[in-house]
């Protein structure tokens, strides 16, 4: 009796091992990355990028499943489910952000960085690195900086001076700033998610928008927009984001090389915008289906003249300090 009894707790002893043992080689931390553009861009091409690495080097302790296309959150919803831990990662474009911080409206001024080498300067300097910290106190931390580009202005009409914007309608990201900017050249922004743009812009609800080369062409809004000019007037750039109490959750080896795996597929994606911009304005050209307007000197200093007085207006939100040390990065 005694031996079968011993016999029995052994047999149930290996059984539990064995269904620990199984249930997490079964259960591997699942990491959702949702985001809102198309997978050929260098946001779906570095989230992809992390998808491959983490299966290459922690396949079984860590699964990331990438939604592109707004197909599981768009932006108005995907910060609100990463704070209820249904989404893992998000990349939004850093003008998506003004409801948890003030800070991150700096990179919507417009003509405020020149180049990405200034945004690179500037992203990397401690005060860059510290506003990725600034929504800490909301449940979600930045991970890292992602570029997309420069933005440019599409139309029905050919923008060459400011005037030739005004009565038009345009769609903007959820961002004051970038209201502003609109307003002061006498057109009328519209706040709407991305994936309703194409829609918007093929059915005339609206006259134009404002977005970078990769994000024109994958989404194809030079096939319902005659003209894009060439303005370089803003800057798109992401934040890689999580909420802290996912990330604060992992055991500390999974963390550190989940972060290791990240800022490569950043880096990735940060050469990849470099290169895009220029081969999706190209493919633009050749479609014949838009036309690319470039600006004089004489032109584009109208742009900045109407547009850069939106600095002022939001100097006591995001911090004189701050706005003048990015400023700052455009000399090397
Ligand atoms: C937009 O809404 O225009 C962009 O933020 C989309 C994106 O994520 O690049």
């Amino acid at each position: 009796m005694k031996r079968t009894l011993a016999a029995l707790t052994l047999a149930a002893t290996a059984a539990s091992v064995l269904a620990t043992g199984i249930a997490s080689a079964a259960d591997p931390i699942v990491i959702k990355f949702s985001h809102v553009v198309a997978e050929n861009t260098p946001k779906g091409l570095a989230a992809n990028k992390f998808k491959e690495l983490v299966a290459e080097r922690m396949g079984d302790k860590v699964v990331v499943e990438v939604y592109p296309n707004s197909q599981l959150f768009g932006d108005d919803k995907v910060l609100e489910a990463m704070q209820l831990g249904d989404v893992q990662l998000a990349a939004p474009a850093l003008s998506k952000f003004s409801r948890y911080t003030d800070e991150l409206a700096l990179y919507d001024l417009p003509f405020l960085f020149e180049d990405l080498d200034a945004v690179d300067r500037f992203q990397q300097s401690d005060k860059g690195q510290a506003m990725m910290e600034s929504m800490k106190k909301k449940g979600l931390i930045g991970l890292g900086y992602l570029h997309n580009g420069m933005k440019q202005l599409s139309s029905s009409k050919p923008l060459r001076v400011p005037e030739d914007a005004s009565g038009l309608k345009f769609r903007i990201m959820s961002s004051d700033v970038l209201e502003a900017q609109f307003e002061a050249v006498g057109a009328t922004p519209l706040k709407k998610p991305f994936s309703e743009v194409f829609t918007l812009l093929q059915t005339k609800a609206i006259d134009g928008q404002e977005n970078t080369w990769s994000n024109i062409y994958s989404k194809k809004f030079f096939e319902v927009q005659p003209y894009i000019t060439e303005s370089n007037h803003g800057l798109l750039d992401y934040l890689v984001v999580t909420s802290a109490e996912f990330w604060s959750g992992l055991p500390d080896d999974v963390r550190t090389e989940l972060k290791a795996a990240l800022d490569e597929s950043v880096a990735y994606g940060n050469e990849i915008a470099r290169s895009k911009a220029d081969e999706d304005r190209q493919l633009i050209i050749e479609s014949k289906r838009s036309e690319v307007i470039e600006l004089t000197p004489e032109e584009r200093a109208q742009w900045v003249q109407m547009m850069k007085p939106v600095w002022k207006k939001f100097e006591k939100e995001i911090g004189a300090e701050l706005i003048d040390a990015a400023y700052a990065a455009n000399q090397d």
